[in-house]
Protein backbone atom coordinates (compact mmCIF):
# COMPACT_ATOMS: atom_id res chain seq x y z
CA UNK A 1 0.00 0.00 0.00
CA UNK A 2 1.06 3.48 -0.96
CA UNK A 3 1.91 5.41 2.08
CA UNK A 4 0.42 8.75 3.02
CA UNK A 5 2.49 11.56 3.79
CA UNK A 6 -0.09 14.52 3.84
CA UNK A 7 -0.86 14.62 7.59
CA UNK A 8 1.81 12.70 8.71
CA UNK A 9 3.84 13.09 12.09
CA UNK A 10 7.71 12.25 11.70
CA UNK A 11 8.06 10.84 15.41
CA UNK A 12 10.70 8.46 15.15
CA UNK A 13 12.72 6.17 12.75
CA UNK A 14 11.25 3.12 14.09
CA UNK A 15 7.89 4.16 12.17
CA UNK A 16 9.68 4.22 8.43
CA UNK A 17 10.34 1.35 6.50
CA UNK A 18 13.22 0.79 4.17
CA UNK A 19 11.07 2.81 1.41
CA UNK A 20 9.67 5.31 2.87
CA UNK A 21 13.73 6.18 4.32
CA UNK A 22 14.49 6.16 0.04
CA UNK A 23 11.43 8.27 -0.63
CA UNK A 24 12.60 11.09 1.83
CA UNK A 25 16.09 11.36 0.27
CA UNK A 26 15.40 11.25 -3.60
CA UNK A 27 12.08 13.52 -2.26
CA UNK A 28 15.47 15.81 -1.09
CA UNK A 29 16.96 15.52 -4.17
CA UNK A 30 13.89 16.80 -6.17
CA UNK A 31 13.94 19.47 -3.32
CA UNK A 32 18.07 20.91 -4.56
CA UNK A 33 16.63 20.97 -8.00
CA UNK A 34 13.53 22.69 -7.56
CA UNK A 35 13.82 26.73 -8.25
CA UNK A 36 13.52 29.25 -5.61
CA UNK A 37 9.90 30.00 -6.91
CA UNK A 38 8.45 26.94 -7.27
CA UNK A 39 9.72 26.48 -4.04
CA UNK A 40 7.90 29.71 -2.53
CA UNK A 41 4.26 28.48 -3.62
CA UNK A 42 4.58 25.05 -1.87
CA UNK A 43 4.00 26.39 1.73
CA UNK A 44 2.39 29.69 0.90
CA UNK A 45 -0.57 29.49 3.16
CA UNK A 46 1.00 27.32 5.81
CA UNK A 47 2.14 28.45 9.38
CA UNK A 48 4.60 26.78 11.09
CA UNK A 49 5.31 26.50 14.76
CA UNK A 50 8.76 25.60 16.24
CA UNK A 51 8.35 24.91 20.15
CA UNK A 52 11.57 24.53 21.62
CA UNK A 53 11.68 23.54 25.00
CA UNK A 54 15.74 22.65 24.64
CA UNK A 55 18.66 25.00 23.15
CA UNK A 56 19.23 24.18 19.17
CA UNK A 57 20.90 25.99 16.87
CA UNK A 58 20.85 23.72 13.82
CA UNK A 59 17.42 21.64 14.04
CA UNK A 60 15.36 25.26 14.67
CA UNK A 61 17.33 27.62 12.44
CA UNK A 62 17.13 24.88 9.99
CA UNK A 63 13.81 24.13 9.61
CA UNK A 64 12.24 27.78 10.14
CA UNK A 65 14.47 28.78 6.95
CA UNK A 66 13.87 25.41 5.60
CA UNK A 67 9.80 26.66 5.98
CA UNK A 68 10.55 30.57 4.42
CA UNK A 69 12.37 29.25 1.66
CA UNK A 70 8.89 27.15 0.87
CA UNK A 71 6.95 30.45 1.53
CA UNK A 72 5.34 29.52 4.95
CA UNK A 73 5.12 31.78 7.87
CA UNK A 74 7.05 31.13 11.29
CA UNK A 75 5.92 30.93 15.02
CA UNK A 76 7.17 30.09 18.06
CA UNK A 77 9.61 30.25 20.57
CA UNK A 78 13.24 29.32 21.51
CA UNK A 79 13.49 29.29 25.45
CA UNK A 80 10.98 27.83 27.10
CA UNK A 81 11.20 30.35 29.80
CA UNK A 82 9.46 32.44 27.37
CA UNK A 83 6.69 30.02 27.12
CA UNK A 84 3.74 29.64 29.28
CA UNK A 85 5.62 26.12 30.84
CA UNK A 86 6.90 28.33 33.18
CA UNK A 87 3.48 29.09 34.96
CA UNK A 88 2.96 25.38 34.91
CA UNK A 89 1.17 24.69 31.45
CA UNK A 90 0.85 21.11 29.84
CA UNK A 91 2.46 19.97 26.82
CA UNK A 92 -1.02 18.89 26.17
CA UNK A 93 -2.86 22.27 26.37
CA UNK A 94 0.24 23.84 24.88
CA UNK A 95 -0.31 21.65 21.81
CA UNK A 96 -4.20 22.33 22.12
CA UNK A 97 -3.14 25.90 21.70
CA UNK A 98 -0.72 25.95 19.34
CA UNK A 99 -3.08 23.42 16.89
CA UNK A 100 -5.08 26.47 16.52
CA UNK A 101 -2.31 29.01 15.04
CA UNK A 102 -0.28 26.62 13.23
CA UNK A 103 -0.58 23.79 10.20
CA UNK A 104 2.90 22.06 11.14
CA UNK A 105 4.36 21.90 15.00
CA UNK A 106 7.74 21.37 15.49
CA UNK A 107 9.33 20.27 18.70
CA UNK A 108 12.27 19.34 20.62
CA UNK A 109 11.51 18.49 24.19
CA UNK A 110 13.60 17.29 26.80
CA UNK A 111 11.41 14.14 28.04
CA UNK A 112 11.88 11.32 26.08
CA UNK A 113 7.97 10.68 24.13
CA UNK A 114 6.79 13.80 24.61
CA UNK A 115 6.49 14.08 20.72
CA UNK A 116 3.98 11.53 20.92
CA UNK A 117 2.31 12.74 23.52
CA UNK A 118 1.91 15.59 21.36
CA UNK A 119 0.64 13.67 18.11
CA UNK A 120 -1.91 11.73 20.32
CA UNK A 121 -3.51 15.37 21.31
CA UNK A 122 -3.73 16.44 17.78
CA UNK A 123 -4.79 16.13 14.39
CA UNK A 124 -2.36 18.72 12.98
CA UNK A 125 1.31 17.56 12.22
CA UNK A 126 4.30 17.08 14.85
CA UNK A 127 7.74 16.87 14.10
CA UNK A 128 10.08 15.53 16.24
CA UNK A 129 13.14 17.57 16.53
CA UNK A 130 14.92 15.64 19.64
CA UNK A 131 13.07 14.33 22.50
CA UNK A 132 15.62 13.94 25.80
CA UNK A 133 18.11 11.23 24.77
CA UNK A 134 15.78 8.92 22.52
CA UNK A 135 15.35 10.06 19.07
CA UNK A 136 16.67 12.61 16.62
CA UNK A 137 14.67 11.29 12.88
CA UNK A 138 15.25 14.49 10.99
CA UNK A 139 18.89 14.80 11.92
CA UNK A 140 19.03 11.03 10.50
CA UNK A 141 17.59 11.44 7.25
CA UNK A 142 19.77 14.23 6.54
CA UNK A 143 22.94 12.04 7.92
CA UNK A 144 21.60 9.40 4.98
CA UNK A 145 20.88 12.35 2.48
CA UNK A 146 25.50 13.26 2.81
CA UNK A 147 26.40 9.77 3.71
CA UNK A 148 24.45 9.06 0.04
CA UNK A 149 25.69 12.00 -1.73
CA UNK A 150 29.21 11.67 -0.71
CA UNK A 151 29.29 7.55 -0.97
CA UNK A 152 26.55 7.54 -3.91
CA UNK A 153 24.94 4.57 -1.44
CA UNK A 154 24.13 3.99 1.61
CA UNK A 155 24.23 0.14 1.48
CA UNK A 156 26.54 -2.36 2.72
CA UNK A 157 28.88 0.54 4.20
CA UNK A 158 30.98 0.29 7.75
CA UNK A 159 29.84 2.91 9.52
CA UNK A 160 31.55 3.76 13.24
CA UNK A 161 29.57 5.53 15.57
CA UNK A 162 31.62 7.21 18.00
CA UNK A 163 30.84 8.59 21.27
CA UNK A 164 28.21 9.06 24.03
CA UNK A 165 26.20 5.95 22.43
CA UNK A 166 24.03 5.91 25.94
CA UNK A 167 22.65 9.50 25.67
CA UNK A 168 22.93 10.49 21.56
CA UNK A 169 19.84 10.47 20.24
CA UNK A 170 21.11 10.86 17.00
CA UNK A 171 23.45 7.83 17.10
CA UNK A 172 20.18 5.86 18.14
CA UNK A 173 17.73 6.99 15.14
CA UNK A 174 20.52 6.69 12.78
CA UNK A 175 21.80 3.01 13.75
CA UNK A 176 18.37 1.88 13.52
CA UNK A 177 18.11 3.93 10.09
CA UNK A 178 21.13 1.76 8.96
CA UNK A 179 19.94 -1.87 9.96
CA UNK A 180 17.93 -1.28 6.62
CA UNK A 181 20.43 -1.33 4.31
CA UNK A 182 22.64 -4.38 5.20
CA UNK A 183 25.64 -1.94 6.82
CA UNK A 184 28.28 -2.71 9.41
CA UNK A 185 28.09 -1.07 12.15
CA UNK A 186 30.88 -0.47 14.74
CA UNK A 187 30.55 1.02 18.22
CA UNK A 188 32.96 3.02 19.92
CA UNK A 189 31.90 4.74 23.45
CA UNK A 190 33.39 4.40 26.95
CA UNK A 191 31.80 0.81 28.69
CA UNK A 192 29.54 3.42 30.43
CA UNK A 193 28.00 5.07 27.48
CA UNK A 194 27.71 2.30 25.42
CA UNK A 195 25.23 1.47 22.81
CA UNK A 196 21.51 0.82 24.60
CA UNK A 197 20.55 -2.83 24.85
CA UNK A 198 17.24 -2.24 23.33
CA UNK A 199 18.82 -1.02 20.07
CA UNK A 200 21.60 -3.20 19.75
CA UNK A 201 18.99 -6.24 20.21
CA UNK A 202 17.18 -4.90 17.03
CA UNK A 203 20.10 -4.75 15.07
CA UNK A 204 20.85 -8.70 16.27
CA UNK A 205 17.00 -9.64 15.18
CA UNK A 206 17.55 -7.85 11.66
CA UNK A 207 20.90 -9.81 11.67
CA UNK A 208 23.16 -6.35 11.35
CA UNK A 209 26.40 -7.10 11.99
CA UNK A 210 27.81 -4.91 14.74
CA UNK A 211 30.95 -4.82 17.33
CA UNK A 212 31.61 -2.61 20.15
CA UNK A 213 35.01 -1.43 21.00
CA UNK A 214 36.59 1.45 23.23
CA UNK A 215 39.34 2.61 21.01
CA UNK A 216 39.21 4.97 17.37
CA UNK A 217 42.42 3.89 16.36
CA UNK A 218 40.78 0.05 16.27
CA UNK A 219 38.33 0.70 13.59
CA UNK A 220 39.46 3.60 11.44
CA UNK A 221 41.56 1.88 8.79
CA UNK A 222 37.84 -0.04 7.45
CA UNK A 223 35.95 2.87 8.03
CA UNK A 224 33.45 4.30 5.50
CA UNK A 225 32.03 7.24 8.08
CA UNK A 226 33.11 7.93 11.14
CA UNK A 227 30.27 9.51 13.11
CA UNK A 228 31.43 11.37 15.89
CA UNK A 229 29.18 12.61 19.12
CA UNK A 230 29.58 14.98 21.38
CA UNK A 231 29.41 13.74 24.90
CA UNK A 232 26.31 14.89 26.30
CA UNK A 233 26.80 16.62 29.37
CA UNK A 234 23.17 17.70 29.99
CA UNK A 235 22.20 14.13 30.38
CA UNK A 236 24.36 13.53 33.30
CA UNK A 237 23.18 13.51 36.74
CA UNK A 238 26.27 13.62 38.49
CA UNK A 239 28.95 16.14 36.99
CA UNK A 240 31.84 13.83 38.41
CA UNK A 241 30.50 11.25 36.33
CA UNK A 242 30.88 13.56 33.35
CA UNK A 243 34.34 14.80 34.00
CA UNK A 244 35.54 11.08 33.70
CA UNK A 245 34.61 10.86 30.16
CA UNK A 246 34.27 14.10 28.52
CA UNK A 247 37.50 13.60 26.43
CA UNK A 248 37.32 10.46 25.76
CA UNK A 249 37.16 11.27 21.88
CA UNK A 250 39.73 13.79 20.33
CA UNK A 251 39.73 13.44 16.75
CA UNK A 252 43.24 14.70 15.27
CA UNK A 253 44.91 14.44 11.76
CA UNK A 254 46.89 11.58 13.37
CA UNK A 255 44.51 9.38 14.38
CA UNK A 256 43.48 9.56 10.27
CA UNK A 257 46.75 8.63 8.56
CA UNK A 258 44.86 4.89 8.47
CA UNK A 259 41.70 6.29 7.04
CA UNK A 260 40.50 4.98 3.63
CA UNK A 261 40.93 7.93 1.30
CA UNK A 262 37.14 8.53 0.91
CA UNK A 263 36.13 7.77 4.88
CA UNK A 264 33.54 10.48 5.92
CA UNK A 265 33.43 12.28 9.23
CA UNK A 266 30.16 13.24 10.22
CA UNK A 267 29.21 14.77 13.64
CA UNK A 268 25.71 16.24 14.17
CA UNK A 269 27.17 18.98 15.70
CA UNK A 270 27.58 21.22 18.48
CA UNK A 271 31.74 20.14 18.82
CA UNK A 272 32.94 20.97 21.96
CA UNK A 273 36.22 19.65 21.56
CA UNK A 274 35.84 16.15 19.96
CA UNK A 275 37.27 16.80 16.96
CA UNK A 276 40.38 19.03 16.78
CA UNK A 277 39.70 22.19 13.99
CA UNK A 278 43.04 21.10 11.75
CA UNK A 279 40.53 18.33 10.28
CA UNK A 280 38.10 20.74 8.99
CA UNK A 281 40.34 21.04 6.02
CA UNK A 282 40.51 17.35 5.46
CA UNK A 283 38.31 16.28 2.17
CA UNK A 284 37.09 13.86 5.01
CA UNK A 285 35.72 16.61 7.01
CA UNK A 286 31.44 16.26 5.87
CA UNK A 287 30.01 17.74 9.20
CA UNK A 288 29.07 21.16 7.76
CA UNK A 289 27.81 20.13 4.61
CA UNK A 290 25.78 17.65 6.80
CA UNK A 291 24.26 21.02 8.31
CA UNK A 292 23.71 22.23 5.18
CA UNK A 293 21.75 19.39 3.95
CA UNK A 294 18.89 20.11 6.89
CA UNK A 295 17.83 22.45 4.20
CA UNK A 296 16.55 20.30 1.49
CA UNK A 297 16.41 17.13 3.89
CA UNK A 298 13.09 19.23 5.69
CA UNK A 299 12.15 21.68 2.97
CA UNK A 300 11.18 17.56 1.56
CA UNK A 301 9.67 16.37 5.02
CA UNK A 302 7.66 19.53 5.63
CA UNK A 303 6.14 19.74 1.86
CA UNK A 304 5.83 16.07 1.76
CA UNK A 305 3.90 16.51 5.38
CA UNK A 306 1.99 19.45 4.58
CA UNK A 307 0.29 17.49 1.06
CA UNK A 308 2.37 20.09 -1.00
CA UNK A 309 4.88 18.23 -2.79
CA UNK A 310 4.88 18.95 -6.78
N1 LIG B 1 22.26 18.50 15.30
C1 LIG B 1 21.50 19.18 16.18
O1 LIG B 1 20.48 18.69 16.66
O2 LIG B 1 21.98 20.42 16.49
P1 LIG B 1 21.20 21.49 17.38
O3 LIG B 1 21.16 20.92 18.79
O4 LIG B 1 22.00 22.74 17.29
O5 LIG B 1 19.81 21.63 16.84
Amino acid sequence: MKPIWKGRSIISINDFTREEIIFILESAKKMEQLSSEKKLQLLKDKVVATLFFEPSTRTRLSFESAAVQLGAKIIGFADPGSSSATKGETLYDTIRMVEQYADVIIMRHPREGAPRVAADATQKVIINAGDGANQHPTQTFLDLYTIKKRHKRITHLNIALVGDLKYGRTVHSLAIALSHFGCTISFISPESLRMPSSICEELTRKKIAYSHYEKIEEVIPAADVLYMTRIQKERFGDPMEYDKVKDSYILTREILHHAKKNLTILHPLPRVNEIEKSVDDLSHAAYFEQAGNGIPVRQAILALVAGAFP
